[in-house]
């Protein structure tokens, strides 16, 4: 047989994302040769710690704590991040993309925060940053949103984008486990971040948000734009409530075109059981997409774990790989004309587009607090919503503490103003009829 040539591929990082990947690129190395047209040759592989059991065997001259064994080995064409957090991982990105390389990588942290300058600088080097595995682990989410639907005007986006908190709240609401419970679970699967708060806190969601809006409307939508509430505030009565009013409680990132400006946002929401994201359970993930050509279209799979993220990995590399061999003749031609060469994927286009603040968005709300139960207080807490605009859709009471004399209300809203409710919510925290807030969600559809 034909000897192909090789490309040498250096991993940084061999955790949970990169043993999956380290095991993918030896045990399929001859599938994802014809593939690629080439070899994909693992040459090194970065760790903080050289003596640590994994879960995949390498052969020991493969590992190395010496990051420039891998940024300034010119045999090196392809570097796969995997290590997480922002630094030194983002200046290590820059180091291979300056010194001629691919870069794969699986950190939302890093792209969600650089990724107009990292497109920047890949395309001024003639090279390309893949991130596929950074949104929706191994669902293709951002290569359908720069080619397959680039026709469209994408209009909204609603999507379950982190595995650990759609795996508690499943957990919480179909098997009554713990917020603590569920959270080991989803550690021990590995699908939680380092610092598991990232998840449950909407952080890592609210990366991903911004890379999936980015990627939708080719512009930059920053972190920062981005209003975010985790999870862990839901308590078991919540739940109790939801199913009776006919909603699943998940965490949504929301994204979506109103006039001239868009709405960016990430919380937990009440979600009626008939709609497909509210049957999203587990790990799995669900990205609704909403096109003006094309309307609805739904990516949904495992969002999280070892495998699904080797997955959308290599096929980056694979993706990288035939680019390298693509461009080799045009760079070199290119670059001695001293033009820069083209990247793998495009910049961000359009210019930038107003944020809705927070306070302006409008959804309906879900209220539940406990109050004096005694005649004349829902005739309050009524008056202070409608004094804003507010109307209630419907109220239930329930679990009446006889010595204390206290009842539960729930009350369903219209669609208000963020900023209204807000207010009226400060309003009647100051009531004394009212003994506590004791939650308030979005509901959404
Ligand atoms: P992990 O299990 O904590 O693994 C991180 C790896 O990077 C470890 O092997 C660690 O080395 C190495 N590392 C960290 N900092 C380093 C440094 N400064 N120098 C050298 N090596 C360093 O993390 P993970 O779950 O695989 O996640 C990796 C990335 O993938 C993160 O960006 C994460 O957000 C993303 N991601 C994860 C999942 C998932 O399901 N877990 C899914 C999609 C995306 P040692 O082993 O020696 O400590
Ligand atoms: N911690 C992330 C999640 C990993 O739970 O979705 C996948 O990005």
């Amino acid at each position: 047989m034909e000897e192909k040539e090789s490309i040498g591929v250096g991993l940084m990082g061999l955790g949970v994302v990169g043993g999956g990947v380290a095991k993918v690129l030896l045990e399929r190395s001859d599938a994802l040769a014809r593939q690629a047209g080439c070899n994909l040759r693992l040459k090194k592989v970065l760790v903080r710690d050289a003596d640590k059991p994994r879960s995949v065997t390498l052969d020991s001259s493969l590992i190395t704590c010496d990051p420039q064994q891998i940024l300034s080995d010119p045999d090196i064409g392809i570097v796969i991040e995997v290590m997480g957090g922002e630094q030194p991982a983002l200046d290590y990105a820059k180091q291979a993309l300056l010194g001629g390389k691919y870069v794969v990588t699986a950190n939302k942290e890093v792209m969600a925060k650089y990724m107009a300058e990292l497109l920047e600088m890949a395309a001024q080097e003639g090279v390309g940053i893949l991130y596929e595995a950074s949104v929706g682990g191994g669902i293709p989410l951002l290569l359908p949103l720069q080619e397959g639907l680039l026709a469209n005007e994408i209009r909204a986006i609603y999507a379950i984008i982190n595995g650990t908190t759609n795996y508690i709240l499943t957990k919480m609401s179909s098997e009554g486990l713990s917020f603590g419970d569920a959270l080991r679970e989803a550690q021990q699967l590995g699908y939680a971040e380092a610092d598991p708060s990232n998840d449950v806190e909407g952080t890592d969601a609210l990366y991903k948000l911004a890379i999936l809006a980015s990627s939708a409307f080719h512009t930059t939508v920053r972190p920062d734009d981005i209003y975010c509430q985790g999870i862990t505030s839901i308590g078991e009565r919540d739940f109790r409530y939801a199913k009776e009013l006919g909603y699943e409680i998940k965490l949504l990132a929301i994204a979506k075109k109103v006039g001239g400006s868009i709405e960016v946002r990430v919380h937990p929401a009440f979600v009626p059981t008939d709609y497909l994201l509210a049957k999203v359970d587990g790990v799995y993930n669900a990205v609704q997409i909403e096109g003006d050509l094309v309307g609805k279209v739904l990516f949904y799979g495992e969002g999280a774990g070892s495998s699904p993220t080797s997955s959308a990995i290599v096929a980056n590399v694979i993706a990288a790989a035939k680019a390298i061999k693509r461009s080799e003749a045009m760079v070199t031609a290119r670059r001695a004309v001293g033009a820069p060469a083209a990247s793998v994927v495009g910049r961000l286009s359009n210019p930038a587009m107003t944020i809705k603040p927070m306070a302006e968005v409008e959804t309906r709300y879900y209220l539940r607090m406990s109050i004096a139960d005694r005649p004349g207080v829902l005739a309050q807490i009524s008056g202070i919503l409608g004094d804003r605009s507010i109307s209630i859709a419907s109220a239930i009471q329930k679990e009446a503490d006889a010595v204390a004399q206290t009842a539960e209300i729930v009350l369903m809203t219209h669609p208000a103003r963020e900023e209204f409710m807000q207010q009226a919510l400060r309003d009647m925290e100051r009531l004394p009829v009212v003994k506590e807030i004791s939650n308030f969600i979005r509901v959404e559809g």
